[in-house]
């Protein structure tokens, strides 16, 4: 065991034994007896995996009485959260910080490209070039409450504190007696909201993220990144450089949610404004003290009419409009309507004094104070302007169609919807360069179209630099694009807000390039988007559509098609990776993620959805931010500079055949197995998991839609419960069975050793077989589904077997992440507490689906605290 796993492990049996002191008070030692027999009892038969261990298990599970349920689930389920505290803690911990996790660094990776002769100006031209977009978007995957949430960091502050070397006792004490408070407050608070989120408050929740950790983290990040690249190149970043800038969907992200509407996102860009000018008006205040001094430019001195603290007059004026700024931001708010006076609406309304009062302290050489805070102001100026974040808007493809169909039917031209995709594109590029507005004033569309065309105003009406981009989702030709373009016209808009299709079945993405190419070859079309086009591609529809395999090499071939267009065609292809957490949903570790891509697609820098509990994993904390940071730029950097090797052409065949046979595997039981719903409903949480109240966007996208109509999330993390893990590797059997069967086995290990992006694909199946469970996947099966469908739960057991099987025998010396102790100690320290929590889970289930009216509380609250504790157990698989 390495030292570094053993700080993670002292850790958690410290949170666990404090655990365990608040059980004692406040439940009382029969409780804490009963949690720690069931504890042990799951240790012995998760590691010797023989029935009479299991047996006791579930013996012992049975024996706790409904009064002691809601207890025995929350001890178990809290328990891991405190494990992926200590983790957390662990990635940010000095431990790291000294360098012995730090292989990722941006001064790593510069070592690197020197040893591989990269010259000096080919790096200083990638880091120019350098360009993270962060998109946090309001998917509902994150199950824990923010105020749970803030006691976690301020769990891991603590832990912090702890690793101090020259603490005192009173110190040590004060610090262990804060986390023995917090996580006494944790036990004596309800886990789960007592109603949905809003739009708005999701919204709400992420603009805390970024006030509370990025705010400070970027122009950290960009102040390390600086000394790194004047260390090691001897060149500095503009004062102003902004390599990293936040989006976001929350508020914008309309798309099978009928809460969010054109008045939510309009309130919301207001909200994100307000707080802007509130932290300025903070950060600003702070820094008028170290900006006491006299000495300044010609030019200041004229400005400030020879002020006595010339740079105070500066700041002074700043602030006082700011406040002015988010006064009228308030009463805009409210429903106030007048203009409001001295109002900052641009950031260069706040650059341009900062950059005059740095270029002066320079002027007057004094370096050191104009690099002290100003600087990092002046770089979240850069990152965050007067809008806090870029806020996207999508919406679904078909939304827009009905809407042009609705006004060609009422102006007796056609039914648009009806016409052929050449028909559909005459029609759309006749109307963009026409000069007269389509849409008669006193038209009155149904509800539906009325909101389609209320968003577009909106966005016509808001200033382009709050805004990302619009994302199509489920685009599917060159007509989607348009019918935007058209649609914003329409409104009045008189920017050009990038508008960018998401392909997310297998089919659109085999189709992107040629939807792509079809659109740059409308001359109107290519004059108008300029040197720029953005397409967002879709990781987990994908998947759930053809199956992990299949999916994930349409969107490596989608990349490379769109990256060779972007090249002939002399424009920057902008490409959007709309990945969840999860490896059903694209969900793999930066750096694995990012160097597994083809060569090339990074060229246009890193656009990319953080999402979920992600968001708290990722960026919750400055220093995790930071630390995920410094991991895209350095993968970003390595990406552009030493890409990885392009497929040879008989991995290329190989891969292909791989794909075709899993997805048909995938699809033929997905899609063609006459039990296949009935057993899914039956043997996962599906239709429980809609109870908790994780996000405001109902979990299907037609409310009378079947399982196709499902969304991505609570498909994957319905297997995800019940510890089968199917959308993960279904497919991947036939897939790799036959290729063995067809002599290849010596071509998959040399493209496992060779090929970042097969590699990753089996690396990321060792994880998730990892925590897969064949026994309690039976088990559910045993409990909750009929009889006349256990047939297909033990075949599809057979082959998650099968497809471990053949993942080893293709990687042997690899076994499963034998070479990755962490993770697999990780894995086996969690199963002690997530295998009783499902075994519970499967109980109550049954419980819940057979009573006749409505389960009762216990019954209803330990459920939802088995979802929630099995999901902290998983943390990122799916
Ligand atoms: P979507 O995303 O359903 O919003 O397209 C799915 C996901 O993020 O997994």
């Amino acid at each position: 065991m390495s030292e570094s796993n053993n700080q993670v492990r002292e850790n958690i049996s410290m949170l666990g034994g404090i655990l365990g002191d608040t059980l004692l008070r406040h439940e009382g030692q029969k409780l804490l007896d009963r949690v720690e027999k069931i504890r042990k009892l799951a240790k012995k038969a998760h590691k010797h995996k023989d029935e009479t261990a299991r047996q006791e298990l579930i013996e012992a599970l049975h024996e706790i009485p409904d009064s002691e349920l809601l207890p025995v689930t929350r001890a178990f389920s809290k328990f891991l959260n405190l494990v992926n505290i200590a983790e957390q803690h662990h990635d940010i911990s000095r431990f790291c910080a000294d360098g012995v996790c730090r292989q990722d660094s941006v001064q790593a990776l510069i070592q690197k490209l020197r040893t591989a002769d990269i010259p000096r100006e080919e790096i200083i031209a990638a880091v120019d070039n350098l360009s993270m977009e962060l998109v946090l978007t309001a998917h509902p995957t994150e199950v824990t409450r923010r105020t749970l949430i803030n006691k976690q960091a301020k769990i891991v502050d603590s832990l912090l504190k702890l690793e101090l070397k020259d603490l005192t006792e009173a110190e040590k004490n004060e610090a262990k007696q804060t986390i023995e408070r917090l996580i006494c407050q944790g036990w004596n608070t309800n886990e789960f909201r007592a109603a949905r989120p809003t739009p708005v408050d999701e919204a709400k929740w992420g603009f805390n993220v970024v006030e509370h950790s990025l705010w400070q983290a970027i122009p950290e990040f960009v102040r390390e990144l600086d000394e790194t690249l004047h260390d090691e190149l001897d060149i500095y970043l503009p004062v102003n450089a902004a390599p990293v800038r936040i989006g976001s969907w929350m508020g914008g992200d309309r798309d099978g949610n009928p809460f969010v509407t054109h008045n939510v996102t309009r309130e919301v860009l207001l909200i994100a404004r307000s707080i802007a000018a509130r932290l300025y008006v903070r950060d600003l205040t702070a820094l008028m003290d170290e900006l006491s001094v006299s000495c300044c430019t010609k030019e200041v001195r004229e400005l400030v009419d020879d002020a006595a603290e010339p740079y105070w007059a500066i700041m002074r004026k700043l602030i006082a409009d700011l406040k002015a700024t988010q006064k009228w931001i308030d009463g805009q708010l409210e429903g106030k309507k007048d203009q409001g006076k001295n109002i900052i609406t641009r950031s260069e309304q706040i650059m341009q004094p900062l950059l005059l009062i740095y270029n002066s302290l320079v002027a007057c050489d004094l370096q050191l104070i104009a690099d002290g805070e100003l600087r990092n102001v002046i770089r979240r100026v850069a990152a965050f302007g007067v809008h806090l974040v870029k806020l996207d808007i999508r919406q679904d493809g078909e939304r827009h169609m009905l809407a042009i169909s609705e006004l060609t039917n009422y102006l007796e031209i056609g039914d648009y919807a009806s016409w052929s995709e050449d028909d559909k594109q005459a029609f759309l590029i006749r109307e963009l360069k026409s000069k007269r507005p389509l849409v008669p004033l006193d038209w009155q569309p149904s509800a539906d179209t009325q909101e389609v065309l209320d968003t577009c105003k909106v966005v016509a009406e808001t200033d382009p630099n709050s805004l990302g981009i619009y994302i199509i989702s489920m685009a599917k030709q060159a007509s989607d694009v348009l019918a935007v373009l058209l649609l914003l016209k329409e409104a009045g808009c008189k920017f050009k807000i990038p508008v960018a299709p998401l392909f997310e079945t297998l089919d659109d993405l085999e189709r992107a390039g040629d939807v792509i190419e079809r659109l740059l070859g409308i001359e109107w079309y290519r004059e108008h988007i300029q040197d720029s086009q953005h397409v967002m591609i879709g990781y987990s529809d994908s998947a759930k559509d053809a199956g992990m395999f299949a999916a994930t090499w349409a969107q490596y071939r989608a990349q490379e098609t769109l990256v060779e267009i972007g090249d002939r065609h002399n424009l920057k292809m902008v490409l959007f990776h709309g990945r969840g957490g999860t490896v059903g949903r694209g969900g793999a570790p930066a750096h694995t993620a990012l160097l597994s891509q083809p060569p090339g697609s990074l060229k246009g820098g890193l656009r990319v959805t953080e999402q979920g509990e992600m968001i708290r994993f990722k960026f919750g904390l400055p220093q995790a931010a930071q630390n995920n940071l410094r991991l895209y730029a350095s993968a970003i950097l390595e990406g552009n500079l030493l890409p990885p090797p392009s497929p040879k052409e008989e991995w290329r065949e190989l891969i292909a055949e791989i794909a075709k046979d899993s997805c048909e595997e995938y699809r033929g039981i997905v899609r063609g197995h006459k039990d296949f719903v009935p057993y899914f409903r039956a043997a996962t949480p599906e239709l429980e998991l809609g109870k908790l109240p994780l996000g405001s966007r109902p979990s299907k996208r037609k409310p009378d839609g079947g399982v196709e109509s499902l969304r991505a999330i609570p498909w994957i993390f319905s297997w995800m419960q019940n510890r089968l893990m199917l959308p993960v590797w279904l497919g991947a059997g036939d897939g790799l069975g036959n290729a063995i069967k067809n002599g290849k086995q010596p071509l998959l290990e040399e493209m496992c050793q060779q090929w970042p992006f097969f590699r990753a694909r089996i690396g990321l199946l060792e994880m998730v077989f990892l925590k897969s469970d064949i026994w309690l996947a039976e088990y559910y099966d045993r409990t909750l589904v009929p009889e006349s469908l256990w047939g297909l739960g033990q075949s599809l057991r057979d082959r998650l077997q099968e497809a471990i099987d053949l993942v080893v025998k293709i990687n042997p010396e690899h076994g499963l992440l034998l070479d990755e102790p962490g993770i697999l100690g990780s894995i086996q320290t969690r199963a002690a507490y997530t295998n009783p929590l499902n075994l519970l889970q499967a109980e109550l289930l049954k419980r819940s689906r057979m009573a006749k009216d409505e389960p009762g509380e216990i019954v209803e609250k330990s459920l939802m605290i088995t979802i929630a504790g099995v999901a902290a157990g998983m943390r990122n698989t799916g």
